[in-house]
């Protein structure tokens, strides 16, 4: 029979506890969502500043619909940028120090391009262990040979530059998706620039949260040390698209080669011109963000007292460091049960033997949401005794 694999696979997954399965959601504010009528308290969002579904971003969308088009109707090069994308653009390499920036629907999609675009004629790229999946099959699918140095270390990263050949381009990111920490950024850059190697940092975790105003890994790093830099907006800046901010020579490079870039509808106007004005929300309201390391100083301080399995991590990514894919997923049932959302997160997203938890706190969150969640995971993991 053919695609035989599509039956073995699923069934596989299944006899694993590692089928996935959708559910549809609704969101009602940026703490709580709604399952089959049922509330639920939300720890599994991205939205770590609580910008979504912030009447500040409800606002600036209703006074930006009447000026700006729902839909680009066209790719970049063909008739789709549009002024909301070229002031967005220029908000962010203004506020970031770079060169130019360039949008995309997606980052998945920003990753792609820029990996397989500036990697089209060979060389090596060195790639953290934990590297997001579209940052890997960029990488793939460009003509470099890939080698992974283990999970931020230097020494490991520095042994395989010193061998490397021809064009070199290192990549990780600012803070990891499914383990919360952060890349030693100074380090990893102090190599590159060592190695003639260019640093690619992905930082759609960072980006709205960490360093001045929010700005992230491109704020504490230099357009020499840090010249490539991807940062996503559906995350903590609330809408959804990301950006690439690159030198003047690689911008047009992109806009020349980059197929994503090229053969792609380019990203709602309305989108851009709301995502903007988020950018600017964000970089006014620092109470945000104080909140939200309040919250996680909150979170990580009783967790301890629990002695809950918390992992490395000071960012808004908590994970609780299971082990097992069903034990993982029999806690979640646990505390869908006393109205507390968390995904579980297993292999093939993490290594065997590390499904987690992915707690993420917000600032949205209140201390009691947060004493909710505690409670429950003590009842749910035996601890509360
Ligand atoms: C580290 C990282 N990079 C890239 C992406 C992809 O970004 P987007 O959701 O905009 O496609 C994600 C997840 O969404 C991510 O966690």
């Amino acid at each position: 029979m053919a695609f035989e694999f599509i039956v073995s696979e699923l069934a596989a997954r299944r006899a694993a506890s590692l089928l996935r399965q959708r559910q549809i959601i609704e969101q009602v504010d940026g703490r709580t969502l709604l399952v089959d009528g049922q509330p639920y308290l939300n720890f599994s969002s991205n939205d770590y500043l609580g910008m979504a579904h912030s009447d500040d971003l409800k606002l600036a969308a209703a006074q930006a619909a009447p000026d700006w088009a729902a839909g680009s109707g066209a790719s970049p090069l063909v008739t789709g940028h549009s002024q909301a994308h070229a002031k967005l653009e220029a908000h962010l390499a203004e506020h970031l120090g770079r060169e130019r920036v360039l949008l995309f629907n997606s980052g998945f999609a920003a990753n792609q391009a820029l990996i397989q675009t500036l990697m089209s004629h060979g060389g090596h790229i060195l790639a953290d262990k934990l590297s997001h999946a579209s940052m890997l099959d960029g990488a793939l699918a460009s003509k470099a040979k890939l080698q992974r140095f283990r999970h931020n270390d230097m020494c490991h990263l520095a042994g395989l530059l010193a061998s490397a050949a021809g064009d070199k381009l290192v990549i990780s990111e600012g803070v990891f998706s499914m383990d919360g920490d952060a890349a030693p950024l100074l380090d990893i850059s102090a190599l590159c620039q060592q190695h003639q190697a260019m640093l690619y940092i992905d930082d759609a975790h960072g980006f709205g949260v960490n360093g001045d105003l929010g700005l992230g890994a491109g704020s504490m790093l230099e357009p020499a040390q840090l010249p490539l830099l991807m940062a996503t907006f559906g995350k903590a800046i609330g809408t959804s698209g990301a950006f690439l901010a690159v030198p003047e020579d690689i911008y047009a490079y992109l806009v020349n080669f980059a197929r994503h870039y090229i053969y792609s509808t380019a990203m709602s106007p309305l989108l851009a011109a709301i995502t903007l004005t988020s950018l600017k929300l964000l970089q006014k309201q620092p109470w945000r963000r104080e909140k939200l390391k309040e919250n996680i100083q909150l979170f990580r301080e009783k967790a301890r007292q629990l002695a809950l399995p918390l992992m490395d991590s000071q960012t808004a990514i908590q994970p609780l460091l299971i082990g097992d894919a069903q034990q993982s997923l029999t806690l979640c049932q646990k505390l869908k049960a006393q109205g507390i959302w968390v995904t579980a997160i297993r292999p093939p997203t993490v290594p065997q033997g590390s499904s987690r938890l992915r707690v993420t706190i917000c600032a949205s969150h209140t201390k009691a949401d947060i004493t909710a969640l505690l409670d429950a995971l003590a009842r749910g993991m035996g601890n509360d005794a």
